[in-house]
């Protein structure tokens, strides 16, 4: 999808759709009424008339409207302007993006009045937000179908190549929320298609092939790959310990983006000199729990365990097709988690990286365990923070559902920061406790530690657990068992946390923390 900007008279705007908003109160507003005195009132009446309906994200699609240039008109509710809030604005621009994506028409306009925008936002915040949400509305997974070019076909039939945003007047800062708003859409893209494939596709060795791919694209983009033998000569026996039972080998991703210092080997203090962000993402490409084995119901949606990992990956795809100032490293320790002869039994006992003992009594609480090997294995970059991104526990869709991921976190100011990047870029989270009085409940007879604290609280002792391997830097860690992916009839992925991890690193790029 190809996004421009453009300053018009809607009426006036060739194009196949036209997307016009409306409150649910007051007069409509500008670029709506301008269209609406051009068809001598047709919009208002269709509006007053209640044949759009009053619930933000309402549409109706109009032909042929007399007086107005476009082919097609898209009205498109906003709700009551008393009401007005980020929430009915994004559920209008979903219910946009679904028309752009659906319709005939090749190309289409939306119009983007200052009148338009929630409290307290600006236009560039609009237009990131908005050009990512058209172009993610667009994303279809290539399911192998045995009718591919019948599907092929179908899908060339449908949606907006084309789309430009009308505003009163475009400048540099509008062009660029643009353009980040298309590398977060086609990070995400990457992001769900990873989550989407199967187990059987997407393997450790298959995530590694995806960084390299990425790696090849950009020349500020380095990727190291890990195998069984690197992790045991490290000494990164949790990990390991998951690993045991899968015929697929685990692979320990590094993806390395050097956006500040590449291309200045002149400067070469810079190198040593920046601390990066460190992102960790859990990369189970399939969790039957081992030999804890899982119930089999819903048991096919456990190769979405390597999620966390897809939203690394894809954001720093992101943030390389940005080329953003910044030193970003992503850390991807990938395997199955599988029962077999070889798997490691509830009761065995590990050493993990950073030398600390772990009595296994769960093999389904997997994913602490692979983490906290990569949670060392950061302490060598010395970073400024690292965020770790897992779909870790069912503990946490029980606390918060499936609207905020669960955060959790060493310091305040990371924390606060990220809450605020969640509410921007409407990828929000909620922070859930980390305090010591949890730790007990990891107590072992046979090793420092537990790898489960039992039922109660599960998603606030996952992440105790994690906390012991983060003492030495800024901390974050994101819970996105409920976040992730949707269950039932629209089954996918939908790549969070990514949105928020890319308004973070933008933000932080931008000096704006
Ligand atoms: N991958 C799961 C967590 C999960 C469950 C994500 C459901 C999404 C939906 C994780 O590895 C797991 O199995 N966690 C256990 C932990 C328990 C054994 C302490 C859980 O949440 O039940
Ligand atoms: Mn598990
Ligand atoms: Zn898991």
């Amino acid at each position: 999808m190809e996004f421009t900007i453009k300053t018009a008279p809607a009426e006036k705007v060739r194009t196949g759709l036209l997307v016009l908003a409306a409150f649910a109160d007051g007069a409509l507003p500008p670029s709506t009424q301008l269209a609406d005195e051009a068809s001598q009132g047709k919009l208002s009446a269709l509006v007053a008339s209640g044949e759009l309906a009053a619930k933000p994200g309402a549409t109706l699609l109009l032909h042929g409207v007399a007086g107005v240039v476009a082919e097609r008109v898209l009205l498109v509710r906003l709700g009551k302007r008393e009401t007005f809030a980020d929430k009915p604005w994004r559920d209008a621009l979903a219910a946009a993006a679904k028309a752009i994506a659906d319709t005939l028409a090749k190309d289409a306009v939306v119009a983007l009045d200052e009148a338009i925008l929630p409290p307290d936002r600006d236009l560039p915040w609009a237009l990131r937000q908005a050009s990512r949400i058209v172009a993610d509305g667009a994303y279809r997974f290539k399911a192998p179908r045995a009718d591919k070019k019948e599907a092929r076909a179908e899908r060339k039939k449908h949606g907006a190549h084309k789309v430009a945003f009308l505003v009163a007047d475009g400048d540099a800062a509008c062009d660029e929320a643009v353009r980040q708003g298309e590398a977060i859409a086609a990070g995400m893209a990457l992001a769900k298609t990873l989550g989407n494939l199967g187990a059987n596709v997407c393997t450790p060795s298959y995530l590694a092939d995806a960084a390299r791919a990425l790696a090849k694209e950009h020349p500020a983009l380095a990727v190291d790959v890990l195998d069984r033998g690197d992790m045991e000569k490290l000494g990164m026996g949790a990990l390991l310990a998951v690993a045991r039972g899968a015929r697929q080998s685990p692979r320990f991703i590094v993806l390395r983006y050097d956006g500040l210092s590449h291309g200045k080997t002149k400067d070469k203090s810079a190198k040593t000199k920046t601390h990066p962000v460190v992102l960790v993402g859990k990369g189970i490409t399939f969790d039957s729990g081992g030999i804890s084995i899982k119930p089999s119901a819903d048991m096919d949606e456990m190769k979405y365990d390597m999620c966390g990992a897809a939203s690394v990956i894809g954001v720093i795809a992101a943030i390389a097709q940005l080329r953003l100032p910044l030193d970003v490293v992503g850390l991807v320790p990938a395997t199955e988690n599988m029962p077999g002869g070889d798997a490691t039994r509830p009761g065995d006992v590990v050493r993990s990286l950073s030398g600390q003992t772990i009595e296994i009594v769960n093999t389904d609480a997997e994913g602490r365990l692979i983490l906290c090997d990569a949670l060392t294995y950061a302490e060598r970059f010395k970073p400024a923070c690292v965020i770790d991104v897992a779909t870790l526990t069912g503990a946490c869709i029980v606390a918060l559902g499936k609207i905020p991921s669960g955060l959790f976190a060493n310091d305040d100011e990371l924390a606060d920061t990220l809450t605020r990047c969640g509410e921007d870029s409407g990828d929000r989270v909620w922070r859930l406790p980390l305090w010591d009085e949890y730790q007990d409940l990891l107590k072992s007879n046979f090793a420092d530690m537990l790898n489960t604290g039992g039922r109660n609280g599960g998603a606030s002792t996952a992440a105790v657990f994690l906390s012991r391997f983060a003492k030495s830097y800024k901390w974050a860690h994101l819970d996105i068992a409920g976040t992730a992916w949707i269950s039932g009839e629209n089954k996918g992925s939908t790549a969070r946390p990514l949105p928020l991890l890319a308004e973070f690193l933008i933000e932080r790029a931008a000096g704006r923390q």
